[in-house]
């Protein structure tokens, strides 16, 4: 039988608790369909530094390294507001993601059809919406150097944070973008802001010169990332596949991820490069939505991002598209059933918590596989 090795980092916040609701998922394939997960599990953001002093250990991140997939729920809050800057919670995903090399961040935005009343948007701009954010995720000025703050003397300091792209870096996420559009509805909107930033010129020549080289047959446009911005919120459906840096794919695909109705209904995937021997991809799963303090623990969180991050895996580690397509359906089927979360409620929809949410997805998985 195959094994599928998963290592779960669940983290802070809603965080374990929406994990618990993936758990169940793996237990049912595992048990009906013998699909061999065998999970680990580690501590990454607060809970990680609590018990190590830092925001995730040496071990575990041994343990990411030589998993198949990491499935990852969120990190921080304000208990940790004030430990130092380099064992903050974040710094715990950032290293799993440069240690990882896990360049290329899918964030795909869709809209169910049940939600289009939810999102802050007039219901037909986002009705049917598909996009998928492509944010380049181990460069730019989340990790260039020098980065830090000095004195310069009269009570002044200076901060400096360096955006920089290397030509390789432009072209692999490019060609991830290209790839990605060419199962989809072929179209790509490269993202920058060339008309300021030489990163900026030189990411609209290397996708440009990638385009034309590799990917002639994928229809592309060059926007500039404010004005990018602006039109998501106009008229996002005119976008299929948008390609971005990191800074600025961070923006946003929060600004997408509002139009869906929810932040937590967004599910990400972040993969690195194929293996040259074996095809495989080191990748890590997380939802887009946060950790959310202020309902951690009270059973109230949406999990679907989660569980939505683990259809992904299944299909980007795994090849299980039958799976991953079922589990998808799932969702949106018990959201046609009118099952809400409080994020996501909606007049004459039940509200529900995160376990029963869980579990009427789980129901209606296996009544799709069955
Ligand atoms: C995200 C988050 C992270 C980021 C934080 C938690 C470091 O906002 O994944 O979008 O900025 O990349
Ligand atoms: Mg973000």
């Amino acid at each position: 039988m195959t094994v599928r090795n998963l290592f779960l980092l669940p983290g802070d916040g809603i965080g374990p608790e929406t994990m618990g609701e993936v758990r169940k998922i793996i237990a049912y394939m595992n048990e009906a369909k013998d699909a061999g997960f065998v999970t680990d599990e580690g501590l990454v953001g607060g809970s990680a530094y609590d018990a190590h002093g830092a925001a995730i250990s040496d071990a575990d991140m041994e343990k990411a390294m030589a998993a198949d997939a990491v499935l990852f729920g969120a990190v921080g809050g304000p208990k940790w507001d004030a430990v130092p800057y380099e064992v903050r919670p974040e710094a715990g995903l950032l290293r799993l993601r440069k240690d990882l090399k896990l360049f290329a961040n899918l964030r795909p935005a869709i809209c169910y059809p049940a939600l289009a009343s939810a999102s802050s948007l007039k219901p037909e701009l986002v009705e049917g919406l598909d996009i998928l954010i492509i944010r380049e995720l181990t460069g730019g000025v989340y990790f260039g150097e020098p980065k830090e703050i000095v004195d310069i003397g009269n009570g002044q300091k200076r901060a400096i944070d360096t955006q920089v792209y290397d030509t390789y870096e432009i072209e692999r996420i490019g060609g991830v973008a290209f790839e990605m559009a060419r199962t989809r509805s072929n179209r790509v909107c490269s993202m920058e802001k060339r008309n300021v930033m030489k990163s900026g010129v030189l990411w609209n020549q290397v996708i440009t010169a990638t385009h034309k080289e590799k990917y002639s047959d994928v229809q592309l446009e060059h926007m500039l990332a404010d004005a990018g911005g602006m039109q998501l919120v106009r008229q996002p459906k005119q976008f299929d596949v948008i390609v971005t840096d990191n800074l600025f794919g961070d923006m946003l695909s929060d600004v997408a991820a509002m139009l869906t109705g929810s932040l937590g209904m967004l599910p990400s995937a972040s993969l690195g490069a194929p293996n040259a021997l074996t095809g495989k991809r080191k990748a890590l799963y997380e939802p887009v939505h946060g950790s959310a303090p202020d309902i951690a623990g009270k059973g109230i969180a949406n999990p679907i991002a989660m569980i939505a991050s683990f259809a992904m895996c299944l299909r980007y580690s795994f090849g299980m598209v039958a799976e991953a397509d079922a589990l998808e359906k799932a969702i949106a089927n018990v959201l046609d059933s009118g099952i809400r979360t409080g994020d996501i409620m909606s007049a004459g929809s039940r509200q529900v918590g995160t376990a029963e949410m869980g579990d009427a997805i789980l129901a209606e998985f296996k009544a799709l596989s069955a």
